[in-house]
């Protein structure tokens, strides 16, 4: 048996709560959610509902049912200490501690990191806390990134030509961030494609899941504003269609440098995910950002085909052990899909803004998975709430089979809905496969 506490309430702590719930220990769930997910709530032996800066709510409803451990989905929680405070009730978790979180939550504090202990993958980059200097260091790249130092909900980073296009744009733009964060990281802006790989880290071993490409873009072709993710795509062979396997063997290596830098220069040893987002570049992979969690989708990806017990997992980063430990994933390819509102993305005073909160049918999906992330089942039936709704996903031996799969499911669903069509497609895999020659070609 195992009692486990698990904090979070998108479509990520879905997917984790079913990954856990198929293990052989026969778990029980409790979970702390900010909001009611129907998923996680269905396999759930009780719930919290309350905000994830509670501390001492979700302590007392930890210690109240006799927690084994804790695994902590989203950032915010990791942000305000949520590890710490279990810690020092003798209850662990897969998830780091606040001061170790900052590899998520200060982005200069990895740049930094990777800079003093000379591991590869990092920018040209500068870290400015006033606007002093910075005029001079733009003038000296070519294309240039935006960073507030700190935690954005993944949506705070400006890339020139996308967000802003002049100088004066990106000196405007960087005054704002110092108005709200202590600095703004600035980086010299890569070409190429982009890669998730989710590691899971005992503070010594590093184990790395297949690679993942997620699409932030909220609408087809890479159109529009980002978003937290439309949604993601893996193939069978446990690489993607415009990488090399040299090229996650890059990503797992850096990974496994920065896990041994974070140990050197905290003392402590990092339990828990560590998602690098990385990008293959004409020289080879470097890297955009870490996360301290899994990604959502990304999460969507991985842990439906992890063959190996995922409750094993978590003991094996808490105890140390994972170098014990076979991480083993299933030869399928898999097709996440997010249902959003039409309204999701865009301008409040669009005309499509309000369908946000809109009653939705789910119908009769097969050969598929459903996660919830912002959705609310009332007597009426399942209402979405704001954000994204529910991941689709679709597992194939095929990429082909697998984004059918999600397709005809993303198709069923009726209600004021939007979601790409063209993710995991041969079409867009092809524009990535011609767009990742082009820039290899450049070598
Ligand atoms: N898929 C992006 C993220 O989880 O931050």
């Amino acid at each position: 048996m195992a009692y486990i506490l698990l904090i979070g309430n998108g479509a990520r702590e879905h997917v984790i709560a079913e990954a856990l719930k198929r293990s052989r220990h026969n778990p029980t769930l409790f979970s702390c959610m900010k909001s009611n997910n129907p998923g996680i709530a269905s396999l759930s032996e009780d719930i919290l509902i309350g905000g994830y800066g509670d501390l001492e709510a979700i302590m007392r409803f930890a210690v109240s049912h006799a927690v084994d451990f804790a695994v902590i989905g989203p950032e915010d929680p990791l942000s305000n200490g949520i590890v710490d405070a279990l810690n020092a009730t003798g209850i662990p978790s897969v998830g780091p501690t606040k001061n170790l979180a900052r590899l998520e939550t200060s982005k200069s504090f990895t740049r930094l990191l990777l800079q003093k202990y000379q591991i590869p993958g990092n920018p040209q980059f500068g870290v400015f806390s006033s606007l002093e200097g910075i005029e001079t260091f733009i003038d000296e790249l070519d294309g240039i990134v935006l960073k507030p130092d700190g935690l954005t909900g993944g949506k705070g980073v400006m890339v020139q030509g996308d967000h802003f296009h002049s100088k004066e744009e990106a000196l405007a733009l960087c005054r704002a961030i110092l108005a709200e964060h202590p600095c703004v990281v600035i980086e010299e802006k890569f070409d190429g494609e982009e890669f998730s790989l989710q590691c899971f880290c005992d503070g010594a071993t590093v184990l790395a899941s297949p690679p993942v490409q997620d699409h932030k873009r909220r609408f087809t072709g890479d159109r529009g504003p980002n978003t937290g993710g439309m949604g993601s795509y893996s193939l069978e062979n446990h690489l993607l269609p415009f990488m090399e396997a040299r090229d996650a063997e890059e990503g797992l290596a850096i990974t496994r440098q920065v896990a041994e830098a974070l140990r050197a220069e905290t003392g402590e040893a990092y339990k828990g995910i560590m998602y690098g987002g990385f990008i293959i570049t004409r020289d080879g992979v470097k890297l955009l950002e870490y996360n301290a969690r899994l990604g959502d989708p990304e999460a969507m990806n991985i842990l439906p085909i992890l063959k190996t017990d995922f409750v094993d997992v978590c003991r094996a980063i808490i105890g140390g052990t994972l170098a014990n430990l076979s991480l083993e994933f299933e030869r399928q390819a898999t097709v996440c899909k997010y249902i959003v509102p039409k309204g999701y993305g865009l301008p409040k005073d669009h005309p499509d803004a309000s369908s946000t909160s809109s009653k939705i049918d789910v119908g009769n999906v097969k050969d598929v998975r459903l996660y919830y992330s912002s959705v609310d089942r009332r007597a009426g039936g399942l209402y979405m709430t704001s954000s994204r709704a529910i991941g689709v996903v679709g597992i194939a031996g095929t990429l082909e089979e697998a984004e059918g799969r999600a397709e005809r499911a993303v198709q069923s669903v009726t209600g004021p809905v939007d979601h790409r069509p063209d993710i995991g497609t041969k079409e867009l895999i092809g524009t990535r496969i011609e767009h990742m020659k082009r820039v290899q070609g450049k070598r």
